[in-house]
């Protein structure tokens, strides 16, 4: 076992060009992410967390009193961020069968495209394995049509094809008014998703999302650049053609203990989605309404504060607040940006969230790696799984 423990550096993550492509057109046109669909226990009760801890607003409901009968979902939006909480009604069901095996956790990426079929032909022409042929559903707002391919663990890309659709989500949702209870702290859109694979697959689904999705490699950090004393892990980041849909993939990289990558996988029972970042234009205040509002961050050390000036030079905000809200900062040759990552929003420690304020900067806190994992490394020793 043995292999180098190198520190994070405060360089740049240099895009690699080997899997750029030039001038191919594209295949699989995505104008973004349209919505992402977690399977949990308890969706009414998983949807108040969303609305009251992280200000998103009830916007469409599909249950028993629309006409479902296996299965209950809440839609909630907030900016361009669309989540959907899905709850299974019976035993028995592949809804109840995925969190019985996961615990609460994402179950479909949807992407948005203007030809769900299309997508589905292009992508299953090179070797995606077919969840669900593409299909239209449709009510008196229009139809949609919608498509399904499985990626990592039991993790699925949905093609939602909406253009002739006129209805507040999909047909079979039945529209909210308006959210009383929601509390928006200014979250605007999805930055990127990371997913987590099993040792040695993050080549094989980097080949993935470049072969079969035309996706290009964006970055890439390897266990020199994220590794601490105890714990590594390596990442490519993916990113398809207009550059909208970005996912970095993990892989755990041997350490002196357990890598974080690891435990996940350990506690959601195989590959899954480790989190989502999610963009504001205002960190500061977007933070400090969150941490009134009950979500809990990882704690950053003191010491990070004092070297950061030293490190990223003139920011436009006060070390001292980004150091009482526990804020991260860092820089490439581009400019800056500022994130922060959440405590796992479930017990099992699976899904966290990160709050990500871009100023200039493109990369992924590189010069950050080494101090947030040495946080996360302290709450897995505090579980007992270090
Ligand atoms: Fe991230």
């Amino acid at each position: 076992m043995s292999r180098a423990h190198g520190s994070a550096t405060a360089d740049i993550a240099v895009p690699s060009s080997e899997y750029i492509k030039s001038g191919a057109s594209d295949f699989l046109p995505l104008k973004g992410t349209d919505y992402i669909e977690f399977y949990v226990g308890n969706a009414r009760q998983a949807a108040y967390f969303y609305r009251v801890a992280m200000g998103m607003s009830l916007v469409a409901y599909a249950g028993p009193e629309t006409g479902q009968r296996d299965f209950a979902s809440y839609v909630l939006q907030q900016g361009k961020i669309r989540f959907v909480l899905t709850t299974a009604l019976r035993s028995g069901s592949d809804i109840a069968s995925h969190v019985q095996r996961h615990g609460d956790g994402v179950h479909a990426i949807a992407l948005c495209v203007d030809d769900a079929r299309s997508a589905w032909l292009e992508t299953t022409r090179r070797g995606a394995k077919s969840i669900s042929d593409p299909f239209v559903i449709s009510d008196d707002r229009g139809s949609a049509t919608l498509s399904s391919i499985a990626t990592y663990g039991d993790t699925i890309h949905t093609f939602v094809e909406r253009r002739n659709y006129f209805g507040p989500f999909l047909p079979g949702f039945e529209a909210v008014a308006s959210d009383p209870f929601a509390r928006p702290v200014g979250l605007e859109y999805i930055d990127h998703m990371v997913g987590n694979v099993g040792w040695h697959e993050m080549d094989h689904w980097v080949a993935f999302y470049s072969d079969v999705m035309g996706f290009s490699l964006y970055q890439h950090f390897d266990d020199r650049d994220i590794s601490t004393e105890y714990s590594a892990l390596m990442s490519k980041v993916m990113a398809n053609g207009n550059g909208y849909v970005k996912f970095p993939i993990n892989e755990p990289a041997e350490g002196r203990r357990k890598s974080q990558i690891e435990e996940y996988l350990d506690f959601y029972g195989g590959p899954g989605v480790q989190h989502i970042a999610l963009a504001t234009h205002d960190i500061l205040h977007t933070v400090q309404t969150l941490r009134n509002q009950g979500i809990e961050f990882l704690h950053v050390p003191h010491s990070y504060y004092a070297e950061l000036q030293d490190r990223v030079g003139r920011i436009d905000e006060p070390l001292e607040q980004l150091e009482d809200l526990g804020i991260l900062v860092d820089r490439d040759n581009e400019g800056y940006m500022l994130q922060i990552f959440t405590r796992p929003v479930e017990d099992r420690p699976t899904l966290f969230y990160e709050i990500i304020q871009r100023k200039g900067s493109r990369s992924f806190g590189k010069g950050n790696f080494k101090a947030l994992f040495e946080a996360i490394e302290r709450e897995q020793m505090a579980r007992g799984n270090l």
